[in-house]
């Protein structure tokens, strides 16, 4: 069967990564791979193009496609739109409720050719591996009412954090198979010491554990997580939590690895498809000067072929190709150390596509 991929560059930095995911992609074609490529705008430049973040046309793509691997999207060029309906993170946003991309793994692991890049000391990462299973269709990003209003004389805003059983024990089955498939502990974050939304999520994954009994389930409050993962980032396995402290503690625990630069990130949905991307953004400061680092988006090309098109053997090749170019020293600016040269994103790109093709 033939693969259909969706190929989303988005904004910044997107489009210059997103070609080399799309050379990556043609390699693998010519090493027998059977998928067609196609691409579709999103964030600002369908705005551009469009005047929406999330053109039909796009989101129709998106429904048939096997999978999607999307660059990034946003910038400050549109920040300016009041709208906020318009803004270019509501195309990103849009894709994930439309296709009830509920699950998503960021996964933080470290290359040992890179751990003096991290912000950390060296024994405190050397093998870091920490998968973090945020729910991405629910909670405060989407909760109803919500809104900016004139109440008494003065403005008010206001989101409403709401998340159902049925959410909870979804994403919380992704996280304990996960779990099951690697070191078999899994933290829950929440903060049931303050929120009631918490407390059930807390209850929710307390039922679920004895269905997984070869899981060590442990709890946290968000705060207190977010400080152990910069005392001792390797007391964690599995992190499962909602949208928002998701994304927060995802972004701290991207950046012990050394750079954001090298993550990639996937979204599935019930039926296995998936969104793929680099958990960076889109870096408009650095845009446009072939200099952003590819590969966290070579490297969401090689989870695409893992969890949506089971081509476990193909997503290996890649993997191992990067860890060859890093082995050889090849350094983007964002992880190199002082006074390494660096490479250029096309250069980088490269370098994979050679590694990738010796096998
Ligand atoms: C992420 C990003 C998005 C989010 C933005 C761009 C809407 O920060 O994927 O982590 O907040 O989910
Ligand atoms: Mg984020």
């Amino acid at each position: 069967m033939t693969h259909n991929v969706l190929l989303l560059p988005g904004d910044g930095i997107g489009p210059e990564i997103a070609a080399q995911a799309a050379r990556l992609l043609d390699a693998c074609q010519k090493a027998g791979l059977d998928i067609s490529v196609e691409e579709a705008l999103v964030g600002g430049s369908a705005y551009d193009a469009h005047g929406v973040p999330l053109p039909d046309a796009t989101l129709e793509k998106a429904r048939k496609a096997s999978a999607i691997l999307l660059g990034a999207v946003g910038g400050p060029k549109w920040d300016k739109i009041d709208d906020l309906s318009k803004r270019p993170e509501k195309g990103l946003l849009g894709l994930r409720k439309n296709l009830g991309l509920f699950g998503n793994l960021r996964p933080a692991m470290l290359y040992p050719q890179l751990a003096s890049a991290s912000s950390l000391k060296p024994e405190l990462v050397a093998g870091l591996d920490i998968m973090i299973v945020r729910e991405l269709t629910g909670g405060i990003y989407f909760g109803q009412p919500r809104g900016i209003e004139e109440r008494n004389g003065e403005r008010v805003g206001f989101n409403t954090y709401v998340y159902s059983e049925s959410e909870i024990e979804r994403i919380g089955r992704v996280a304990f198979e996960m779990a099951q498939k690697r070191g078999k502990k899994l933290c829950s974050v929440d903060k049931a010491n303050v929120l009631e939304v918490t407390i059930l999520w807390r209850e929710v994954m307390e039922r679920l554990a004895p269905e997984y009994p070869d899981v060590e389930l442990s709890h946290m409050y968000v705060d207190n997580a977010a400080m152990q993962l910069v005392r001792a980032p390797k007391q964690f396995d599995v992190v499962v939590t909602g949208n928002m402290f998701g994304d927060i503690l995802s972004d701290a625990a991207a950046m012990l690895t050394g750079s954001i630069g090298m993550l990639p990130s996937a979204s599935l949905n019930e039926t296995g498809q998936g969104m793929y991307e680099p958990c960076h953004g889109s870096a408009p400061d650095i845009a446009g000067q072939n200099i952003a680092n590819p590969l966290a988006m070579m490297l969401s090309v090689a989870m695409m072929l893992r969890y949506s098109l089971n081509e476990t053997a193909m997503a290996e090749r890649i993997e191992a190709a990067v860890g060859r170019v890093l082995d050889d020293g090849l350094r983007t600016a964002d992880i190199a150390s002082p006074g390494m040269q660096t490479v250029s994103t096309v250069e980088m790109g490269d370098a994979v596509l050679a590694a990738f093709a010796q096998g």
